[in-house]
């Protein structure tokens, strides 16, 4: 967007104190809030973020590098603008960290346009609403929380429910269905997984369509709180410069928010609400608000939210949950009962489930199991306490083809099954749609349970 990087010569000041990742500089001129500062020490480059005016000669900043190695009355250079990374179509293919530089070995982008990570999200007349479907082939998720094209999708759990399989599945579900870009942010997460995911798409093909920005659990503060708004602004640069479809995914969102709590404390604020950063709904809100489509292409997002303690009351989590078209709820109850991807269908929800997006027939379907399972969820303890025996005809009826359908919506995924030994299945909605049909109408009943568990579609036991 703007020309070439400023190289300033003359050092503003010096860093005059720092604690661990907080900087004070000592300045004249004073640098505006955000602005990004340089040092070196033998060949090392620092770079920090204004945060702070303490007074009239002093800056806070935050280093978006390991601090090691700086020292006391080490000259600060003003780079004249915010944080900001180069921008070129090459960008699809790489692996890079918070400021566009390459972690894949290879060369740097053309330093030709920038953009600033922190920018402002399009004008409301620019942005276009979000429309249809976006199918997974993930049966459980298409029928009961489906996506939305050009919408932001959570995927909430507590620890080890399958947020990250499930990132990964929609990954590889988007490139075969559906043929666009994705941007994705690791932002805090284990550094393994990065490792994994960038091997792992090179030997499938679909890296020459991806772009794969790390800031991992290993860096310091300042950098996991910048480094999704580095994602955002290549997925930013997709949809404007090339006008295509992005997908941008995002684990984890709420690592994001983390990071901005430390980054809080860190500059002596108090904290608010839990534990949390008074600023919690504005950062949030400065993130959230620039995943938009407009005209030139769509962006539709994914993000993976961990639920501290499973607890969804969480003001972080509620923060991030009033962003969304669809919150997908991954349960540890489902989870226990071997049920993968271990979505909540009842706590599970999306702007699309009315009769008026999804079409009478798909919306009927969905009621019907939703009410199944709810009724069956409601007569749990009874048939523990009691035994199935004791419902009525009806409930019993109720609850077998609950069964059934719990069962069903299991799926075996493709970017697990080197480990379950299961090849990955993808089911077209409308196969979905005909199977839970059946099993409302009882045309499975006679169909062992365990024969309705982790498979594709019932078609072979019609
Ligand atoms: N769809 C699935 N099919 C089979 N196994 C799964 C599935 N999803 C998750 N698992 C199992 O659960 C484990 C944890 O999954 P995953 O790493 O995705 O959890 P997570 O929610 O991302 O955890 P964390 O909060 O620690 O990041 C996996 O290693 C796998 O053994
Ligand atoms: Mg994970």
């Amino acid at each position: 967007m703007d020309s070439a990087p400023v190289h300033p010569s003359q050092a503003i000041g010096h860093v005059a104190e720092i604690y661990g990742p907080v900087v004070d500089i000592a300045c004249d001129p004073l640098p505006p809030l955000h602005r990004a500062l340089t040092a070196a020490v033998d060949h090392e480059r620092y770079v920090f973020e204004v945060h702070q005016h303490l007074d009239r000669t002093r800056v806070r900043a935050i280093t978006l590098h390991r601090t090691s190695g700086l020292k006391r009355g080490t000259p600060v250079y003003d780079t004249g603008e915010a944080v900001r990374v180069p921008v070129a179509p090459e960008v699809l293919g790489r692996l890079l960290n918070v400021f566009g530089e390459p972690l894949d070995g290879g060369e740097p982008l053309p330093q030709g346009e920038f953009r600033a990570v922190l920018s402002r999200p399009p004008a409301l007349h620019e942005a276009v609403p979000a429309s249809g479907i976006l199918e997974t082939g993930i049966k459980v998720i298409d029928l009961l929380c489906p996506f939305v094209r050009g919408g932001k999708t959570g995927l909430f759990g507590g620890a080890g429910v399958g947020k990250t399989v499930l990132i990964m599945e929609f990954m590889h579900a988007i490139v075969a269905l559906h043929q666009g870009v994705s941007v994705f942010g690791g932002v805090g997460e284990r550094i393994r997984e990065g490792h994994e995911l960038w091997h792992e798409m090179r030997d499938t093909g679909v890296l020459a369509n991806a772009v794969l920005v790390f800031g991992q659990m290993d860096e310091s503060p300042g950098v996991r709180f910048r480094v999704g708004l580095t994602a955002l602004t290549y997925a930013e640069y997709l949809r404007d410069a090339l006008g295509k479809e992005v997908l941008f995914l995002m684990d984890n969102a709420f690592r994001f928010v983390q990071a901005g709590s430390e980054v809080s404390g860190l500059l002596g604020r108090m904290p608010a609400t839990v534990g949390y950063q008074p600023t919690l709904l504005s950062e949030v809100a400065e993130l959230q608000d620039r995943i938009v489509s407009t005209q030139r292409g769509a962006i539709t997002s994914v993000q993976a939210i961990y639920v501290p303690a499973d607890d969804m009351t969480d003001p972080a989590v509620g923060a991030l949950l009033s962003h969304l078209d669809t919150s997908v709820i991954l349960s540890r109850s489902q989870a226990g009962k071997g049920i993968y991807p271990a979505v909540d269908p009842l706590l599970s929800s999306s702007k699309m489930m009315d009769r008026h997006f999804l079409g009478d027939h798909h919306y009927a379907v969905a009621e019907g199991v939703r009410e199944h399972l709810a009724r069956y969820q409601e007569l749990e303890d009874i048939i523990t306490m009691l035994g199935i025996e004791e419902l009525s005809e009806k409930d019993r009826l109720t609850v077998q083809r609950a069964r059934r359908l719990q069962r069903y919506l299991s799926q075996p995924f493709h970017t697990v099954s080197e480990h379950t030994g299961i090849p990955g299945v993808s089911v077209p909605l409308h196969q979905t749609l005909a199977d839970c049909e059946g099993f409302l109408r009882g045309d499975y009943d006679a169909v062992p349970e365990d024969r309705c568990y982790m498979r594709g579609a019932m078609t072979a036991e019609r």
